[in-house]
């Protein structure tokens, strides 16, 4: 079913995610028929363009980053979607200028014939979201609690601070059901399987636990670099970019209690469950839980790649991590005592987000000494992207006439078992914001304890330069220490072949 007529506003309308990211999405939502069948989308931006060249700048960017560009099969129906898109160029920092978003409202409810769902998607840079949340507030339609959202990027806030004085703006203009903070991992299908896995299936629950779970290891590595972005990344840091929000997310859907039901709330509140019993670090302690890297220059397959201190817009003496590990421990019944080891860094061996689970060995391996050359646990791993399976380790017989044992993996694959093609993450939550469904979207709740949790690491960090910046090589897996961080506790890091 489709969701009920729309207009949806884009702050940032010019900018980098709308081109990449959000017309992307919606131009796929469109062509499946997930579209609203009234809606417009407004794209908001000081840059001087007209309705025709923004359409064809926007159509640029679905050549190069949709999942369906125009003209494949499938595809081909940009010409009807270009028609709902339009560009409102606006001042966002001037007060008087969002008389012309409300003009618009009421120009769409008399095309409409009905009022719409009304969007205020803000794809801007962080420092301007307070700006812009002040401004919109006061807007007639902004006091509709049931139609009117506003839909907010990471960044949610620079620290714990800012975080709080967001959510308080935030609060004093909206009602918290009409903000949709987004975490985009949430929307990732593998992500959302880690859900299905669990709780449809009564395999895996029963031994889900400190009994039998040994440890837990997310991985979130990327190849490239800042990609331009020197001047965001320089105020974020990988700690900031992707473990307050994507991992801690991730972490949240592999330890969290079973819901009742599905509604937004009853999800949230099992996860911010897990954030709450998250041990917080001590500030003497952080180096024992806790290494940050920053990549220098070198070689990754065959190029010269810069160090990131020479990247554009980052200062040559940056102290800003691009590499970020952590153990983590969950004090509640079911994970006392198992650590979930966490890392993610840039310019790292290969782009890869996988989940590890480490069960404890056997409890008596009555087999002779000479039957495995390597004993190897169970062990189930979830690749999130770009390999999407989930792989389940166990130890098998040879065949041959002697008992020799050898690791095998049980496999299910996307790929092989279904013939559609995922949607990307932001085609599932744009739609879930018109549907007006919270359940992918962060509570202002989980947000501040998230940074509660990265707080002390943080500040430990602010407070103590590192001295060994640049500490790992391009396509590398990060610095020593990480290694370190792990092999301490009798285990390694796991990466696929
Ligand atoms: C974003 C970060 O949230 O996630 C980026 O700001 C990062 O720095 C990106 O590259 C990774 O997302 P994905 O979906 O490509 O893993």
């Amino acid at each position: 079913k489709r969701p009920a007529s729309s207009l949806i506003f884009i702050f940032g309308g010019s900018g980098d995610l709308n081109f990449r990211k959000l017309s992307p999405a919606l131009y796929n939502l469109f062509i499946d028929e997930w579209m609203p069948t009234k809606f417009s989308i407004v794209g908001i931006g000081r840059r001087p363009y007209n309705n025709e060249d923004y359409r064809k700048h926007l159509l640029n960017g679905v050549q190069q980053f949709s999942r369906r560009k125009e003209g494949e099969t499938g595809a081909g129906k940009w010409q009807d979607f270009s028609q709902y898109v339009s560009y409102l160029q606006m001042d966002a920092e001037q007060d008087a200028e969002y008389q012309k978003i409300a003009d618009i409202v009421k120009q769409k409810e008399k095309e409409f014939g009905e009022h719409p769902n009304v969007i205020f998607y803000l794809a801007v840079a962080p420092q301007l979201v307070p700006g812009i949340v002040s401004k919109l507030g006061p807007l007639n339609i902004c006091a509709d609690t049931k139609c009117t959202r506003v839909v907010v990027e990471k960044p949610f806030g620079h620290d714990l601070e800012s975080a709080l004085e967001l959510n308080k703006l935030l609060a004093s203009m909206f009602d918290e059901k009409q903000i949709y903070r987004i975490d985009h991992y949430l929307g990732k299908e593998t992500v959302q399987n880690i859900l299905a896995m669990r709780f449809a299936n009564a395999l895996f629950e029963p031994i889900w636990n400190r009994n039998y779970i040994d440890h837990v290891q997310i991985t979130a590595s990327e190849t490239v670099g800042v990609e331009g972005r020197g001047d965001y990344y320089e105020r974020a840091g990988a700690l900031r970019d992707m473990v307050q929000n994507h991992i801690l997310q991730i972490l949240c859907m592999v330890a969290m209690e079973a819901p009742v039901n599905f509604e937004a709330d009853e999800i949230r509140n099992k996860k911010v469950d897990v954030l709450n019993a998250i041990r917080k670090i001590s500030t003497e302690d952080v180096h024992r839980y806790a290494v940050r890297g920053q990549y220098g220059d070198g070689w990754m397959q065959g190029d010269k790649v810069p160090g990131y201190a020479q990247e554009k817009s980052v200062d040559p003496n940056s102290k800003t991590d691009t590499f970020a590990a952590v153990k983590f421990y969950i004090d509640n019944w079911r994970w006392q005592g198992v650590p979930f080891y966490v890392r993610t860094g840039k310019r790292m061996h290969e782009k890869t987000t996988i989940v590890t689970v480490q069960f404890r060995p056997a409890p008596n391996y009555a087999f002779p000494a000479e039957s495995a050359d390597t004993w190897r646990p169970n062990r189930l791993t979830i690749s999130i992207a770009p390999d999407m399976d989930i792989r389940l380790r166990f130890q098998a017989k040879r065949p041959g006439q002697d008992m020799t044992l050898k690791p095998v993996d049980m496999i299910f694959s996307y790929k092989d078992a279904y013939e559609e093609h995922e949607p990307e993450a932001y085609e599932t939550l744009l739609l879930d914001v018109m549907e007006g469904n919270a359940t992918l979207f962060m509570r202002s709740d989980q947000v501040q304890a998230s940074w509660e949790i990265i707080k002390p690491i943080q500040d430990t960090w602010a407070a103590r330069q590192p001295v060994d910046f640049p500490n790992y090589a391009p396509g590398s897996w990060g610095p020593e220490d990480a290694e370190a961080l792990i092999a301490r506790d009798g285990r390694n890091w796991v990466t696929l072949p």
